[in-house]
């Protein structure tokens, strides 16, 4: 045995997994199920470090120290029970086999199961960052065992991103929790895209600026508060000119986002837990909204407000970027809840706090703004809310006049803001002294005897609506 860890799936991720733990001194078993990209993989970079080739699995598996460390990186699903089949016999116990993939949490939690049965570790490890991060230090989201996590963690922590000296992974808890940690992730991931993707709408449509304008505003923007990956990003992509056509690249990218499902299972789930995460939520519905041709072609000639255009765009971009701020702390807001809800739910003891701070580095929604979250949850670690944290209250309430001006316009001018909205009517709906939701409960027992409960007395009651209305107790 001289491999401390083996990779199988050699494809861009696992690959650059690979070659990162090679970089950082760690020598690493590559396995695939065709030969061909593992031959590549050690021609091309070899001299990068220690690389063990292996052509079978049992040649794998002979090539790693005990406990074994096996990180698989395939397709979710299927694919990636078809390999743990395959490994698992040549296994012995304390071994641990490590999934990397964007597998649905759910999953994790029967394949630990199943393994730990047979004396394995089997640890869902939610890696985010993509192609880059995984070769230059990723955030890595490892659930399983407390005892696993010995045996991986300074592994992972080493070819993990930094943030001040803080490597970007940490234990998240047992079973399914690093997947579930990282499927928020992509949730929070579509919350934040969809917010930009609106700012970017609105600033053109409403404003009338040109993408290449809007990527100085975003350039500025990322000066501030907002300063993140995604602005960055999003800056780089509305500056780019195609070179085909001559035009804004913008605008010759197909307007129909495609999804991997990451977001989808983050609603489906937060649906199941019963939290609400409409910033999430929004987002995943405006790529399906997208991606409807038919409907859209369909609509097209549906009546809009009378075209008009805003005066000042610079007053409107400094609006635009508080609304974006304050949706943004409301998506991030909700998407901590859910982890907090999936926590209790599933009893893995998640420390939030340790979430935002393994998201500071490496992966897609990396930002300075996660510090705020961090420093919101040492400040309260129980809270049930970021929005009331002291720093983000006062965000909120510098921004909220701007915020219900941006979510107006928008639908003064036809301009479609759902995320803002949502977030808005969000934060409106905590503040509420009073929710229309009596009114359900009251029409609930109308129709259906559901019964009630009465802010002045215990218990459960049933107005006789059919009757002479005389309240009985239910
Ligand atoms: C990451 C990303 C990644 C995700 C892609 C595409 O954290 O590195 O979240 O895991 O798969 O961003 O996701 P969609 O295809 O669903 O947009």
């Amino acid at each position: 045995a001289q491999a401390r860890i083996g990779v199988t799936g050699l494809a861009v991720m696992g690959r650059n997994l690979a070659r990162n733990l090679a970089r950082h001194g760690h020598p690493v078993a590559v396995h695939n199920r065709t030969t061909a990209r593992t031959r590549a993989l050690v021609e091309e970079f070899g001299h990068e470090g220690a690389f063990v080739p292996a052509e079978t699995p049992e040649e794998f598996v002979a090539s790693l120290e005990r406990p074994r460390r096996l990180v698989i990186m395939v397709k979710a699903g299927a694919p990636t029970d078809a390999v743990i089949d395959g490994f698992a016999p040549l296994l012995e116990p304390g071994d641990m086999i490590v999934d990397g993939g964007n597998a649905h949490f759910a999953d994790t939690r029967r394949r630990e199961r199943a393994l730990r049965e047979i004396g394995l570790h089997f640890v869902g490890a939610g890696i985010s960052g993509g192609e880059e991060g995984a070769l230059n230090g990723p955030s890595i989201m490892p659930g399983g065992s407390v005892e696993s996590y010995e045996a991986l963690g300074p592994l992972l922590e080493d070819i993990a991103a930094t943030v001040d000296g803080t490597p970007c992974c940490t234990h998240v808890g047992p079973d399914g929790a690093g997947h579930f940690v990282k499927m928020v992730h992509n949730g929070i991931e579509y919350a934040d895209m969809q917010l930009i993707g609106e700012a970017y709408d609105l600033l053109r449509n409403a404003s009338g600026l040109a993408p290449a304008e809007i990527a100085e505003v975003f350039r500025t923007w990322n000066g501030g508060r907002l300063e993140s990956y995604l602005i960055e990003i999003t800056a780089e992509v509305l500056a780019h000119t195609d070179a085909a056509t001559g035009r804004p690249f913008v605008d010759v990218v197909l307007d129909r986002a495609e999804q991997k499902g990451t977001g989808r299972w983050t609603v489906q789930t937060a649906l199941d837990l019963g939290v609400p995460v409409g910033g999430i939520a929004e987002a995943v519905f405006a790529r399906s909204v997208s991606g409807h041709a038919d409907l859209r072609a369909a609509s097209r000639d549906l009546p809009g407000p009378v075209p008009s255009r805003l005066e000042d765009a610079a007053a409107f971009a400094d609006d635009v970027e508080k609304a974006l701020y304050a949706s943004k702390i409301v998506a991030y807001a909700q998407g901590f809840h859910q982890i907090q809800a999936g926590s209790a739910e599933y009893g893995w003891d998640i420390d939030p706090g340790a979430m935002a701070t393994i998201w500071r580095g490496g992966c897609i929604i990396r930002a300075r703004f996660l510090d705020r979250i961090r420093a919101a949850y040492d400040a309260d670690p129980g809270t049930p809310t970021l929005l009331t944290d002291a720093h983000f209250a006062e965000a909120l309430g510098d921004a909220q006049d701007a915020w219900r001006k941006v979510v107006a316009t928008s639908a003064r001018l036809g301009v479609p803001a759902p995320g803002f909205s949502t977030a808005l009517a969000y934060y409106d709906s905590l503040r509420a002294e009073r929710l229309p939701a009596a009114l359900t409960q009251a029409q609930r027992d109308f129709f259906g005897a559901h019964t009630y409960r009465r802010v002045d007395r215990d218990g459960s009651f049933h107005t006789l609506w059919g009757d002479d209305r005389t309240e009985v107790t239910a």
